[in-house]
Order: structure tokens, then sequence, then C-alpha cells
């Protein structure tokens, strides 16, 4: 979401990050978001979240979790709201009548997606044009309940779909935790002085439920599409992830399954495929050759193998102080696997990033971004077509700029609170209610 927008992020990744949260966290101030009420935990029921249900068939790999037997999961009360879309979230896929199979070697593909209607159209439209996508399972997971990014989503017949909601997004909570609960401290606020409730950030600044909910989106829906539903418990193939400001071009699907195809082979220390250069604003080198480089955030897929190794570090990243999840995975989770973790594309993209507004400009009404995302992406005839060749050689691009381990995040997560719900996600399609034993 706000980690595809480049505009965006350059400002807040600049030096003025910690005074952009203060400015972000004085006008949420502002706006009167605080009502009375406090957080209110209540122990997760297993599976309830996704509302998967079952007692699956679970792979090895699913049963080789790591549970800390020190660390108690906890998840907020649901309000009536987020308790209708786990009920949603339990339904089977549309459109399986005029899709009823899915056939060996297709990719799950996740979208996720906030609150900006006019891109989700872009990029729904692109995907009614990728050729194989009617062999797809796409699931669209939503940051918050919107009704016309819902109508969106609904109206899509080009392939199966499976819609998602996360029941704990901080929009789902007008007076409560994980949205701003009262007594909660603000901007700078010096707790003992004011006594009121928060861990400050690295920077000094407390958290702000519209700048967490990213970071805690990403990371429920990994957690949920991996081991919370029915439809992809038992999958053992790659799942591509995509975002609402990603156009996908015509190719995208053959090209991914062809790269997800010559990976074990082309490139067996790649841990991933991915549609677009990680330079996102790059299109690709056009030269006849793979290219294996670090991990991109536009159009990437793994397999289980790879979700376990990343969900294995689920303390890492839910304590790491930096709200975007993306840089928490270049600082911290993929520096802790021991060795690079390439991803393989092709010399051309198949997706593209497209937009000017940020996550946070698309939200408030006061200063509602204006962007038909019209500028939208120039295709040639080559980017219609499968254009990955298997008889390529791969170019290795070793050492590369970016976030790496030893940043120190740009914060914006300090509270305790959010890095114990983001833990408890890790948790909560494994814990074992001890009542339903
Ligand atoms: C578990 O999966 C295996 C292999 O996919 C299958 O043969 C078996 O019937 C499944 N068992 C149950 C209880 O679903
Ligand atoms: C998943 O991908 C990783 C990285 O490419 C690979 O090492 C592993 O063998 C794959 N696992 C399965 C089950 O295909």
């Amino acid at each position: 979401m706000a980690t595809g927008n480049s505009h965006h992020r350059a400002r807040l990744r600049s030096r003025a990050a910690p005074l952009l949260l203060v400015v972000m966290l004085a006008v949420l101030a502002l706006t009167g978001l605080l009502r009375a009420s406090r957080h209110d935990f209540v122990p997760p029921v297993a599976r309830a979240a996704a509302g998967g249900g079952g007692n699956g068939n679970h792979t090895i790999a699913q049963r080789k979790i790591l549970l800390d037997p020190d660390f108690t999961p906890r998840l907020p009360r649901q309000s009536a709201l987020s308790l209708s879309l786990s009920q949603r979230n339990a339904l089977p896929p549309r459109n399986a009548d005029r899709f009823p199979r899915l056939p060996e070697g297709h990719l799950k593909v996740v979208l996720y997606v906030h609150n900006r209607p006019r891109y989700l159209r872009l990029v729904v439209d692109s995907l009614s044009r990728v050729d194989g996508i009617g062999e797809a399972l796409l699931i669209v997971s939503h940051d918050g309940y919107f009704p016309e990014m819902d109508k969106i989503v609904q109206a899509i017949t080009f392939c199966q779909v499976k819609q998602i909601f996360a029941p704990y997004s901080p929009h789902l909570f007008p007076d409560a935790f994980p949205g701003v609960s009262s007594g909660d401290c603000q901007g700078k606020d010096k707790a003992t002085e004011k006594h009121c409730h928060g861990d400050p950030d690295q920077y000094g600044n407390h958290r702000s439920p519209r700048i967490v909910s990213l970071k805690h989106h990403w990371w429920w829906m990994m957690n949920t599409v991996w081991d919370g539903l029915e439809e992809t418990r038992d999958f053992d193939g790659h799942i591509l992830f995509i975002e609402e400001d990603h156009y996908i071009f015509p190719n995208a699907y053959r090209n991914a399954q062809l790269l997800v195809d010559l990976k074990p082979r082309k490139c067996p220390q790649c841990y991933a495929i991915n549609l677009a250069p990680s330079d996102v604003k790059a299109k690709g080198e056009g030269w006849e050759s793979l290219i294996a480089e670090k991990m991109g955030n536009i159009g990437y897929a793994f397999n289980r193998t790879v979700w376990r190794k990343i969900h294995a570090k689920a303390k890492q990243f839910c304590t790491f102080d930096e709200y975007n999840w993306d840089i928490t995975m270049w600082a911290t989770v993929y520096p802790s696997f021991g060795s690079p973790v390439y991803s393989l594309r092709g010399p051309r993209r198949s997706a593209a990033h497209f937009g000017k507004c940020g996550l946070h400009q698309g939200q408030g009404a006061s200063n509602v971004c204006v962007d038909n995302g019209d500028a939208a992406v120039q295709l040639d005839a080559i980017d219609k077509v499968p254009n990955i060749k298997a008889n390529w050689p791969v170019h290795i691009i070793q050492r590369q700029e970016g976030y790496q381990a030893g940043f120190k995040g740009w914060g914006g997560w300090g509270d305790k609170r959010d890095q114990e719900l983001c833990l408890s996600f890790a948790y909560m399609h494994h814990f074992k209610d001890p009542s339903s034993a």
C-alpha cells in the first residue's frame, strides 16, 4: 500500500520522517478520532480470525512452527462489523461455477488493497486482460471496510475470487485499540507527565493507527493466506502478491509461471520470483538474460518453504521499530537468513507501480489526492506475450543499494501493543485453544 508509493515514501524516508509522524499524529488528534473506550483483549480462538475452520491435513512444513511458550497470543475483542467481516472471510470463492477447475501448476494471486478505488479499478481492468488469469484463484485482502472497494471486487468475473478482510484493521476500530483509544499518548507526549498510555518509538513518537495499519495488514494477510484459509492451506505452489497500485501486464501470469519453473534450475539460491525490478521505477534492462537481484516489492511470489522461514522470524518482524513491512523485511528478516535473498525476474517488467497518491494522502477527507493513474503504463507488443526464454543465462546483481542489515528503522512501531498484536497474528492459526482440544 504506502509501501508501493515511492513519492510518499521518499519523503518519509528522509530525515524529516520523525517530524512528519508528529504532524500526522497532531492531525489525528485534531480530527477527533479519540473517543472513550479501552482496548480489550480476548484470547484468540483457533482459526477464528480468518474463519477457515476445519481440521486441515497439514503439510510437514506447516507443523514446523516455533511456538514461544512465554508468549500468550491475544487478539482484540471484535466489534459487530469486525465479526461480520470474519464471517465473510469464511465464504467460498466466487465464480467457481464459471472456473470450476484450477489446473496443476496454477498460482494463487493475492491482491492487497486499502482505499483507493480509482487505482483498484485500473488494476482489476489490467488483471482482466492477463493471459491465464482464469486458471488462478485471486484473493483480495482488504485493510478496512470500504463499500466502493467491496463493490469493485464483487464485480470481478474473469477468475475465481476470494475476498478477505483484515478483522483487526485499525480502520475498523474508531475508539479502541488497534485504533486510537482514550488515554493514548499522542505525538511526543511524555507518558509519565501526561498520564497517557503508549510506548514511544526510537524517535520519541507515539503510535498512529493509520501508519501502523500497513504493516499489520501485510502480516495478517501473510499469516492468513498461508496458514488460515481452507483454499490455500494445503497449496504447495507459489503465491503471487500484488497491490492496489500495481498495473499488471497481459504476460504477467505466464511469465511468473515460467520463472517459477526455471527457478530451481537457473537460480537455486533464489527465494522468490519478481514481476519487476526491485527499483520500482525501472523498466528492466532489456537484456537476453534472466536477472537475480534483491527481492523487490512489486509482484513477488514464493512458496510455503520460504513462508515458513519468514514466519519463523515473526519476533524480529514484529519488534523491529519500522512501520514499513518491506523495509522491515530487508533490514531484519532477510539478513537473518544467513545468505543473500535473491529473487529471479525477467529483463523486462511485467508489472508496474503507478499513481502519485501516497496511502496516507488518499485517506484524509481534508487532503484528498486526486490522481486517476491515467498516465499509467505504455505497453509494447512484447509485453503482451510471454517474453522469457528458458535458454537465457542468469545475471546476478550482487551488491545493491538500499535498506539492509544495520538500518535502524524509521520508527512508527514502538508501541508494545502493536508488537504484541503483530506477534499474535503469527500464532492465530496455530494456537491450540485448550477448551476445544
Ligand atoms: C491428507 O492428504 C493426503 C495427501 O494429499 C490424502 O491422501 C489424505 O486422504 C488426506 N487426509 C485427510 C484426512 O484429509
Ligand atoms: C520453495 O522454494 C525454495 C526457494 O526457491 C526452494 O528451495 C524449495 O525447494 C521450494 N519448495 C518446494 C516445496 O518446492
